[in-house]
């Protein structure tokens, strides 16, 4: 391909490693899927009814730019009520289209040329890529199962340099499923008022936890100013096509992502807008028992991918499992290659997370209990030739 008018930070763009493998799967029949990062299920009925009835209503229209105020009334609320943390719904809440638009926007925002984000990895796909494209440079600090792929406050310090501007947080983790202790929170929020740096956290799959508490950074005293909070519903309600999620943060930097929100995307979908204030005002009762289900889900895969000898660390949030695939000799991108040609089982290589990730794969659990057990079956009769 002729790349000569592309941007130079555009042609530096590696592609994502995971849509790379799933163009490969989908040309291939039976394959059992671990692999793609959203929920199986689908939006709950009334969720999509509130869409539905937006549009009927006429409601085509725009919304004001920083997105329905009982929307962002509602957000305020819902943080307020799980996290004891106020945002003003007019000036310190934005709704984007997803928190993928809100990593753009705080990017775009914050970063003059070559300021340094802190990345903690293994890490969704999109963050070094968010920071790359808005002029920063992503730094990269590995965690490890032996610490429960908690981050370091040490590794951070380490990193620390005059051109550092913040840290990108993202818990529950995609893809380790680890969900991050206060006690490690508390000690982030220490470096990064000792060191005046922003932190980013993106808490997406905050409801998604199984019997560990989610504590919300800007909860954590003196936090709450320095703390763009990312959230939404692509996980929570099963809501990945809606493509809506918002931003909270004070006003003086949700002033700068609705500047640049305007400028680019004018509003988020409005009947995605009404969906979402559906769910998040009624849709309670959904997200139990979607996690119900995953936690079902969690507890088959982890148990059985160790016991087919492939350690998998007990993942507390979000959908997937993280397994160490070493004991076979292979990397993890031909591990997920040969399981996919062998077996017709589909996995995320580690390394596409960042680094830290190289050695495992990922499996997604938002699939169903019956796929996960053939899965494994799948899995048992690979390990037999390969363990
Ligand atoms: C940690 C994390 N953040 C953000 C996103 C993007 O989500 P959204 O659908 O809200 O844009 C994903 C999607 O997989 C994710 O895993």
């Amino acid at each position: 391909m002729n790349q000569k008018y592309l941007a130079r930070h555009v042609v530096g763009l590696r592609p994502s490693g995971i849509r790379k493998f799933f163009d490969i799967v989908a040309t291939m029949k039976d394959v059992i899927s671990l692999g793609i990062g959203e929920p199986d299920f689908v939006t709950p009925q009334p969720i999509v009814d509130a869409g539905i009835r937006s549009l009927q209503a006429g409601e085509t229209h725009y919304t004001s730019n920083a997105g329905l105020i009982e929307l962002r009334q509602a957000i305020s609320n819902h943080i307020f009520k799980l996290y004891g943390v106020e945002y003003d719904p007019k000036s310190e809440v934005i709704v984007t289209v997803g928190v993928s638009e809100a990593l753009y926007l705080v990017m775009t925002a914050l970063l003059n040329p070559g300021e340094e984000v802190l990345v903690p990895t293994p890490c969704f796909v999109s963050y070094q890529a968010e920071v790359t494209l808005a002029g920063g440079v992503p730094v990269e600090i590995p965690t490890y199962v032996a610490d429960g792929f908690q981050v370091r406050p040490e590794a951070l310090l380490e990193a620390i340099t005059p051109r550092t501007k913040a840290v990108l947080l993202g818990y529950p983790n995609n893809p380790t499923g680890a969900v991050y202790t206060r006690s490690v929170l508390e000690q982030i929020a220490k470096i990064a008022e000792q060191h005046d740096l922003v932190i980013i956290s993106d808490e997406l799959y905050d409801q998604l936890v199984y019997g560990v508490e989610h504590v919300c950074f800007p909860s954590i005293p003196g936090m709450r100013q320095r703390t763009v909070l990312l959230g939404g519903f692509s996980k929570n309600y099963a809501m990945t096509g809606w493509r809506a999620g918002f931003a909270c943060g004070s006003e003086d930097i949700i002033k700068g992502l609705v500047r640049i929100h305007q400028y680019t995307i004018m509003s988020a979908p409005t009947m995605s807008q009404k969906a979402a204030l559906e769910a998040i005002t009624n849709g309670h009762e959904f997200v139990v028992q979607m996690r119900n289900e995953y936690d079902r889900r969690r507890r088959l895969i982890v148990g059985g991918l160790n016991s087919l000898g492939l350690p998998t660390f007990e993942p507390k949030g979000a959908f997937y499992a993280f397994p160490n695939i070493s004991v076979t000799g292979m990397d993890d991108e031909t591990f997920a290659q040969k399981l996919l040609e062998e077996e017709r089982v589909a996995c995320v290589p580690g390394s596409s997370f960042g680094a830290g990730g190289e050695g495992y794969i990922r499996c997604s659990y938002a699939t169903s209990y019956e796929k996960i057990e053939e899965a494994l079956h799948r899995f048992e009769s690979f390990m037999r030739r390969h363990g």
